[in-house]
């Protein structure tokens, strides 16, 4: 199996010191193992989600700050008008709420046209059906494991159906789209979303609540490989 990738969200960290909490994680001394792989941002607008956390100016300045790919997960509503700029600031990959969304595929298609990645994400209660026939136009598929809003919330084992069935179709369309999974991931929910095919794994609070964050990541991947 291909190596987990681990994507630390800060919405868990310390947001005074944002540049330090991402060179923990990301930092390019040490064991490799500890090292992210991609930094997972959640932007909020309070009306997608009720939680509220940042936006474009602040994902520019970590864009300027660091080297390791930063994920955009945007929890906002007319991602039709604003995702384009993460991509264009330089964001590694960028994924919008398919229940947020006019036309995600044309969304997709502008973020690639940037010269980022194209996610599509889907909240536990919305259907993978209605989406799998456009997964090809996508990079990155990310199945929410909680209701998104919040850092620190219980893992929904009922959405990996979902993985399962995004990962059939990716096998039989010969498809490259990773399979991402976010929300209570941790030591002890990441073996069953491993062993459902989850390619990505982003984690908040097992991460930055851990007193060493970088040994959090080596830990998490480790399980995922099994
Ligand atoms: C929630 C966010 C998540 C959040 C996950 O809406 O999308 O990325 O940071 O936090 P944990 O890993 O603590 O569930
Ligand atoms: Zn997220």
């Amino acid at each position: 199996a291909p190596r987990p990738l681990i994507a630390p969200s800060i919405l868990s960290a310390d947001f005074a010191r944002l540049g330090a909490e991402i060179e923990a994680v990301a930092g390019t001394s040490g064991d490799p193992e500890t090292r992210a792989d991609w930094v997972h941002v959640d932007v909020m607008d309070a009306h997608f989600v009720p939680n509220l956390t940042l936006g474009l100016p602040v994902v520019q300045s970590l864009l300027d700050s660091t080297d390791v790919p930063i994920d955009c997960h945007l929890m906002i509503e007319n991602p039709d008008r604003w995702a384009p700029g993460y991509a264009e600031a330089g964001a590694y990959n960028v994924t919008v709420h398919a229940e947020a969304a006019t036309d995600p595929v044309k969304i997709a298609k502008d973020l690639r046209a940037a010269g980022a990645k194209a996610g599509l994400s889907l909240k536990p209660g919305t259907r993978l059906d209605d989406h799998l026939d456009s997964l090809k136009h996508y990079d990155t598929l990310l199945i929410m494991s909680v209701e998104p809003g919040f850092g620190g919330q219980s893992f929904m084992p009922e959405v990996l159906d979902k993985v399962r069935a995004a990962k059939r179709m990716v096998r039989t369309g010969h498809l490259n789209v990773l399979v991402e999974i976010d929300g209570g991931i941790n030591a002890d929910t990441i073996e069953q979303a491993a062993e459902a095919g989850v390619d990505c794994f982003v984690a908040g609070s097992a991460v930055y609540g851990a007193d060493d964050p970088g040994r959090a990541v080596a830990a998490l991947r480790a399980s995922a490989a099994g």
